[in-house]
């Protein structure tokens, strides 16, 4: 696992986007997995410039959401299909139906998430993940406890996450309780996995993701096991990271052809 230490989210979102870029550039028709929230919003916002500046296409790529609420009606705006499209997918040149996400209004919700692990291995599997980290320790909708080895299916989000979700939803009441989470273990199918995280509330869940044994009980430690992930802090995230010296000292003399 590498670990990235930078001064700023603007840099965050610049390192991300280059290995999207270089990974685009390689693979034109790469397959990204795409998180919501807002970690990620610097990367997309990078990838919005660099894409209005014509340095970047996704005229040929996929792209695979993580997850997505239960029951919020088709085109709600806070649907993370609406709020990635929003954000980012349908700013850039993504093809029509390149974008997909699991069904949360699906009749029946076991067979969506089997055509949804379907969907993503006729893909070719994920080249690059993004993640962000919860409160808690979750990746993608995978709260505490989640099988190491899950796949897409419905899960019931925590008091916690629907708290720190309150804010979409002007009241935790309105927060879904239920939602479809790629599983831990096919958010580690992904070839290339990629953390962001910034602000002081995600130095402890970083620390117990990057530092701390893994356990179900922190579903992103999890990552520990993939052969290639890359965990990009800002100083405040990275706070409370026992090696954060080690990673800043092998950043700065790691040789640039490496690439993320
Ligand atoms: C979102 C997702 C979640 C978020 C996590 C952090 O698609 O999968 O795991 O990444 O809840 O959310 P933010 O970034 O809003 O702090």
């Amino acid at each position: 696992m590498e670990v990235v230490i930078v001064e700023s989210v603007a840099e965050l979102g610049s390192i991300v986007a280059d290995a999207i870029e270089s990974l685009l550039e390689r693979k034109p028709d790469a397959v990204l997995g795409l998180a919501t929230g807002s970690s990620p919003v610097p990367v997309y916002d990078e990838l919005l410039a660099r894409f209005a500046r014509g340095r970047i296409s996704f005229g040929r790529a996929r792209a695979f959401l993580l997850d997505e609420y239960v029951g919020l009606p088709h085109g709600h705006p806070e649907s993370y299909r609406s709020v990635i499209e929003r954000s980012f997918t349908r700013r850039v040149d993504f093809a029509p139906g390149a974008v997909m996400g699991p069904d949360g209004n699906a009749c029946d919700l076991t067979a969506a998430c089997a055509a949804y692990e379907s969907a993503i291995a006729s893909a070719g599997g994920v080249d690059l993940q993004l993640l962000g980290v919860g409160a808690d320790g979750h990746i993608g909708f995978n709260e505490p406890g989640s099988s190491l080895g899950s796949r897409t299916r419905l899960k019931t989000l925590t008091s916690q996450t629907r708290v720190d979700n309150a804010r979409f939803f002007e009241s935790k009441d309105n927060v879904p309780r239920h939602v479809l989470t790629q599983g831990v273990g096919t958010i580690l199918d992904a070839r290339h996995l990629v953390l962001v995280a910034s602000g002081s509330g995600k130095a402890e869940p970083v620390a117990k993701v990057v530092e701390g044994p893994v356990t179900a009980m922190v579903p992103g430690s999890a990552l520990q096991l993939h052969p290639h992930v890359t965990v990009v802090l800002d100083e405040v995230a990275a706070s409370a990271l026992a090696l954060s010296d080690y990673y800043r000292e092998t950043w700065a003399a790691k040789p640039p052809w490496q690439g993320l």
